[in-house]
């Protein structure tokens, strides 16, 4: 074949794609409500979800019957998940690092053809309170929190939108915290987990105006002090326990609406103030 007829044949189409917008369609096409059967199953992909609050909501959802990927940094060592994984059905456990973008991408490729009704960002380190001392700031551990609290959901975010577009429910939720309240800060702490929490919510805000015309629901929950290894060391009758924390966070993920979103959640339901 002659070459230059070829090369004008790839670019007359690479423009003909272009113009009609093909190239920027979504590999899992968009829908509405109406075209889901009754027997839908909704599915969650939860990230951070071998221990804690993410391994509750995981275990949670499949009990309601839904569809769980339930994504671990190492899945090797990941026992409680791998028991739910066969006590349930319909319950996937994969690997992934949240700040492992290449990761991310190989995921949502290896998904793209599954709507993903409820994209669920949980995954979240502090950074330990001793590495955020005023005058002993151990700035490393700053970059680090930002990249798994702040920068890793709007990837995810990006990388599973089109999934979560093709889905029934069409929801974003993010675990975020009241300590990114500004308005709720009444004492210096945790400098670097406050900011990531508050940046964070800025992020989800943005994403909630981006994407309301899309249908799609962005969402904050605050799950309280609850009993992980995250508050270990405080004492546990300051903490809820995890299943009450998580069963009234998935309450208030029900509750998001598109026309509530862009809402933070408290765990009790009302409106936590930025
Ligand atoms: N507990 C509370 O009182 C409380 C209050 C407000 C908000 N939150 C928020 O709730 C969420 C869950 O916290 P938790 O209490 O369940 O904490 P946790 O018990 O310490 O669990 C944190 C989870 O995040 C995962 N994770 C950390 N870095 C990751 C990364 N780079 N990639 C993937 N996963 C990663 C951990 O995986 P590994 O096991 O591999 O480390 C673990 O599964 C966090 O976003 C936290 O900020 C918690």
């Amino acid at each position: 074949m002659n070459l230059n007829i070829s090369v004008r044949w790839i670019w007359l189409i690479a423009m003909a794609m272009l113009v009609t917008g093909m190239a920027s369609m979504p590999t899992v096409m968009a829908a509405n409500a109406a075209n889901f059967a009754d027997d839908y199953v909704p599915t969650v992909l939860i990230t951070g979800s071998n221990r804690g609050i993410g391994l509750e909501f995981a275990r949670q959802y499949a009990e309601r019957g839904w569809s769980v990927i339930a994504t671990a940094r190492k899945p090797a060592q990941a026992e409680a998940l791998h028991a739910l994984a066969s006590k349930y059905d319909n319950f996937i456990v994969e690997q992934l690092d949240v700040t492992d973008f290449i990761r991310v991408d190989a995921l949502a490729a290896k998904y793209a053809q599954m709507p993903i009704d409820l994209l669920l960002h949980n995954a979240g380190i502090s950074g330990g309170s001793e590495k955020q001392m005023f005058t002993r700031m151990e700035y490393d551990v700053f970059a680090k929190v930002l990249e798994v609290n702040t920068i890793a959901p709007l990837k995810i975010s990006e990388a599973f939108y089109a999934n979560v577009r093709a889905s029934r429910d069409k929801k974003i939720v993010t675990v975020s915290s009241s300590e990114g309240s500004i308005n709720g800060a009444s004492q210096p702490r945790l400098y670097f987990y406050r900011s990531s929490k508050a940046a964070l919510n800025m992020v989800m805000v943005n994403l909630a105006l981006q994407l309301k015309r899309k249908g799609i629901s962005v969402g904050m929950v605050n799950p309280g002090m609850t009993d992980t290894d995250f508050m270990v060391g405080l004492p546990k009758k300051m903490l809820r326990p995890t299943p009450e924390a998580v069963t009234d966070m998935m309450r208030n993920i029900d509750a998001l609406t598109i026309e509530t979103t862009g809402s933070f959640y408290q765990y009790d339901g009302t409106i936590i103030p930025w």
